[in-house]
C-alpha cells in the first residue's frame, strides 16, 4: 500500500513500485483466488514476479482475476474437493512452467448452525472444502514442490478455534492447523516450509455470508454483528486482502527460508476467540432414538 501522508516514505515506495520483486521466476498456485483474500494474494505474487495461477470454481471468473493480474496471470478452474480435477490442475501446471514452487491453500466455504441443526451435507460441504480440498492439493503438488529448491505451502487459516455456531468451519481449520504440522515435518528434509496464515475478519462474500447466518441465530442485525466485530479488534479497522497478501508474500519469498510450522495471525491484534455466547434455541430437528446396543 502506498503510503501518501509521508513524502519521504511515499517517494521510495514509488520507486521501488513493482520492482522489489522477491518471487521472480517461481510459479504458485493460489486456490480459490476469484475472490477476496485469494484475489488479494494472487496480485500481490504477480507483483512480486511470480507467474500465478488462479485456481476456483467457475471458469469466468478465474479468467476475470487472471486478466487483471496481467501477463503472469493463468486461469485454471479447479474444484479443489475433486482429486482427478486436481491432479489434473498440478499436471497442467507442470506441463506448462516445467515446475511448482508455492502452494496457498485459501478456497474456503462455511455455513453457521448449532451442530444440534447442522446439515450433514453443509457440514461434508465445508469439511470437504477447506480441509479435503488442502490435502488433495498438498497431496499431489508435493512431489513437485520437493524438487523445487524453493518449495512453500501456505495454508489460510482461522483464529477462531472453536465459537457458537460455527463448528464444521472451525473443526476444518483446525484441522488444516494440523495438515499444516504434519507436512512441515515431512517437507523440511527436501527444504519445502509450510505455515499458515490466520485472517482477522475480511470483508468477503464468506465473511458476509457467516455473518448474516450469525445475525440470524443470534436475533441481532447483521450490522450489529459487523460493528461488534470492528470495536473488538485493537487496531479497530478491518483486515483486507492486501494485508493477509503481504505476510503470504514475506512467507513464500527466500526471506522466510528459516519459517516452517508457523501460525501468523494478521488480526490487527485480535485474538478473541468469539463475539457474544450462543443463544439458547428451539431445535426443529426430531433427535434420532437412541440405538439399543447390547452392551
Ligand atoms: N473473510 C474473512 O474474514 C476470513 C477470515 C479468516 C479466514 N478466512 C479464510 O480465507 C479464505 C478465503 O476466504 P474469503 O474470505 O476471501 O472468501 P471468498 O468467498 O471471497 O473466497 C472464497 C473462494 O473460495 C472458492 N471456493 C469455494 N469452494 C471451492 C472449491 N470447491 N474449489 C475451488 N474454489 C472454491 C469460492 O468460489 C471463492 O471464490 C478461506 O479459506 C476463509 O476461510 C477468511
Amino acid at each position: 500500500m502506498i503510503d501518501k501522508t509521508h513524502p519521504q516514505v511515499y517517494i521510495v515506495q514509488k520507486m521501488t513500485e513493482g520492482k522489489y520483486m522477491r518471487l521472480m521466476g517461481r510459479v504458485a498456485i493460489v486456490t480459490g483466488a476469484a475472490s477476496g483474500i485469494g484475489r488479494g494474494i494472487a496480485q500481490r505474487f504477480a507483483n512480486e514476479g511470480a507467474s500465478v495461477v488462479v485456481t476456483d470454481l467457475e471458469a469466468s471468473a478465474c479468467a476475470r482475476v487472471a486478466e487483471q493480474i496481467g501477463k503472469s496471470g493463468m486461469a485454471r478452474p479447479t474444484d479443489v474437493t475433486s482429486s482427478p480435477e486436481v491432479r489434473s490442475l498440478i499436471q497442467d501446471v507442470i506441463d506448462k512452467f516445467g515446475r511448482l514452487d508455492i502452494l496457498v491453500n485459501n478456497a474456503g466455504r462455511t455455513y453457521q448452525s448449532t451442530v444440534a441443526e447442522m446439515p450433514e451435507e453443509e457440514w461434508d460441504a465445508v469439511i470437504n472444502v477447506n480441509l479435503r480440498g488442502s490435502f488433495l492439493c498438498a497431496k499431489h503438488a508435493a512431489p513437485y514442490l520437493m524438487k523445487s529448491s524453493f518449495g512453500r505451502i501456505i495454508n489460510i487459516v482461522t483464529t477462531q478455534g472453536g465459537v457458537p455456531y460455527a463448528s464444521a468451519y472451525c473443526a476444518s481449520k483446525m484441522g488444516l492447523m494440523a495438515l499444516t504440522q504434519s507436512l512441515m515435518y515431512e517437507l523440511a528434509p527436501y527444504n519445502v516450509t509450510v505455515n499458515a496464515v490466520c485472517p482477522g475478519t475480511v470483508r468477503t462474500p464468506l465473511s458476509a455470508k457467516a455473518i448474516e447466518m450469525k445475525a440470524q441465530l443470534s436475533g441481532v442485525l447483521p450490522s450489529d454483528v459487523w460493528n461488534q466485530v470492528e470495536q473488538a479488534i485493537p487496531l479497530r479497522r478491518f483486515c483486507t486482502p492486501e494485508d493477509v497478501g503481504n505476510v503470504v508474500a514475506f512467507l513464500a519469498s527466500d526471506e522466510a527460508a528459516f519459517v516452517t510450522g508457523a501460525l501468523y495471525p494478521v488480526t490487527g491484534g485480535f485474538y478473541g476467540h468469539s463475539i457474544g455466547s450462543a443463544k439458547k434455541t428451539t431445535v426443529t430437528t426430531a433427535p434420532v432414538p437412541e440405538k439399543k446396543s447390547g452392551l
